[in-house]
């Protein structure tokens, strides 16, 4: 099946997210979607899925025109999107959430043992044996959630899915099983069109790529006979000086210190983070990295160990009082722990700050006004509008409001967890100079990431997790791609 769409345009106050945009699926096709943080692609996506409906244009399946007053209207006829964040009724069972409204019936009574075994034919359709029909959705990891949700468009007998960021939340390991059901479904005739900021998977996955900057399409065309680089010129409008930043001179003094720290699922953790220094602290997901990032935060409990900073004994109860004390963390999940969405950019930006600002209780605004307007500069937050509502901005350019809230407090100790998720490829050279900066000026960075090239890229240091516990450390100059794996997969005999 084919889905196009011509000269579509969605304006949003003060922004034109969509200006005039032409684009085309056919069935047996991945299309990759990509451009800079805010350049319209959830928004294209969303009216391609009736989720949005456009101020002017049309949509096409297989030539005939069509109009989706509702996602329901563009389910009717195979176009389904997975959502950024999954759909699903926690708790619900796999097997009710894929059949859910579409249920198997006999004299109007769900037909438990037919959903069970029509459920279980659709996962192994999709070679996912593991995954049980009768579990619980809330129990699951995200990798599950959304293979279930995939599994429900397939039921569905969907013709068109399209899928925003779908690896942003899954390891490796999980991106490579989403990435075997994408080329079945393509085989099978299915049009895929696939978001994405990372263009090693653009260039794993897809044929065609279209190319959205400012709203416009500035390039749809097929892949093969494109570089990297070509691309990333079209997503930016200027070559990148690629690579990272050089790393720390000389790391000053300890700032921070934990002594055999439990808390939840970190066992015994050790680690020392100084001054100038950005550590990588790097794991397979579920190793305990945003956990143990979390304990410092204050927001988990020390169940043993201790924590120093600056040489005197550090135990915030709360993130209040960590934060007071110099500490910043820029959760893995903005969305939940964050942002406060209905916020503006400025509030959300100065929050931890106004403290600071208001020397006699009474905040100057115009003092907040110049901080936060300098760091969405300089982070290139688009739009730069101080006063709109984080809900209204862009995936991308939420992550980059917290990051500048950071930026803008002078934390001592900074923790990082997977700074550069959902950002756009010239932003991520942005935030990791500004990172550099960061430690520069005396701050100590401790940053999860699980993209390996970048925490290698990035860090001075190396502290690998595993199973809740720190296995081992490498310097810039001995980590390798294969000895950071050996420590964090545990195979001791490769270390
Ligand atoms: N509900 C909304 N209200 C107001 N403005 C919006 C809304 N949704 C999106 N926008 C704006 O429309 C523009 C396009 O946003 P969109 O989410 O489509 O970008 P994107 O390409 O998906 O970016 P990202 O890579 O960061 O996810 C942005 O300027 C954004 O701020
Ligand atoms: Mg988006």
């Amino acid at each position: 099946m084919d889905l196009s769409a011509d000269a579509l345009v969605k304006r949003y106050p003060g922004v034109l997210a969509l200006d005039g945009v032409s684009f085309a699926a056919s069935g047996g096709e991945v299309h990759a979607v990509a451009g800079e943080n805010g350049a319209g692609k959830s928004t294209l996506m969303k009216v391609l899925s009736g989720a949005v409906r456009p101020d002017a244009g049309t949509l096409a399946v297989d030539g005939r025109s069509v109009r989706f007053e509702s996602p329901h209207a563009a389910h009717a006829v195979g176009v389904r999107m997975i959502h950024q964040e999954l759909s699903l009724v926690p708790e619900l069972s796999v097997a009710e959430n894929v059949f859910l409204g579409a249920e198997p019936a006999r004299r109007g009574v769900v037909d438990r043992a037919r959903q069970h075994a029509a459920a279980r034919a659709v996962l192994d359709r999709l070679g996912q044996a593991r995954l049980d029909p009768a579990a619980r959705v809330a129990d699951l990891p995200l990798a599950a959630r959304q293979m279930t949700e995939i599994a429900k468009a397939v039921a569905a007998d969907a013709r068109v899915l399209i899928m925003d960021e779908p690896t942003a939340i899954l390891a490796q390991e999980e991106t490579d099983a989403l990435f075997r059901v994408i080329a079945q479904l393509r085989d099978e005739g299915v049009a895929v069109i696939y978001i994405s900021h990372r263009l090693e998977e653009i260039f794993r996955i897809a044929s065609r790529i279209t190319v959205l900057r400012d709203g416009r399409v500035v390039e749809s065309a097929s892949l093969a006979g494109m570089s990297r680089t070509d691309v990333v010129k079209l997503m930016v409008g200027r070559e990148l000086a690629a690579g990272y930043p050089r790393p720390a001179a000389a790391p000053g003094a300890e700032v921070l210190r934990l002594e055999r720290v439990d808390s939840g699922p970190v066992r015994g953790a050790s680690l020392a983070l100084r001054r100038g220094e950005i550590v990588g602290l790097v794991g397979l997901v579920g190793a305990g990295r945003t956990e143990l990032a979390q304990a410092i935060f204050g927001a988990a409990p020390l169940t043993g160990g201790r924590m120093f900073l600056d040489g005197a004994p550090f135990t915030p109860r709360t993130p209040r009082e960590a934060i007071a004390a110099g500490v910043g963390l820029l959760p893995e999940d903005r969305k939940r722990q964050g942002l406060v969405l209905m916020g503006t950019i400025r509030e959300n930006v100065s929050l931890p700050s106004l403290g600071a600002m208001a020397p006699r209780g009474v905040v100057d605004r115009a003092r907040e006004r110049a901080g936060v307007a300098r760091w969405v500069e300089a982070l290139a937050v688009r739009p730069p509008m101080l006063d709109r509502a984080a809900q209204q901005l862009s995936g991308g350019n939420q992550q980059k409001v917290v990051l500048a809230r950071w930026m803008l407090r002078h934390s001592r100790v900074l923790l990082f967890d997977e700074p550069t998720r959902g950002i756009d490829v010239g932003a991520k050279a942005e935030i990791y100079a500004l990172m550099r900066r960061l430690a520069d000026d005396g701050a100590a960075i401790l940053m999860i990431s699980s993209d390996l090239p970048e925490a290698l890229g990035m860090a001075d240091r190396l502290v690998a997790m595993r199973d809740g516990r720190v296995v081992g450390e490498l310097t810039r100059d001995e980590a390798t791609q294969e000895r950071v794996a050996a420590l964090i997969l545990g195979e001791s005999a490769a270390a």
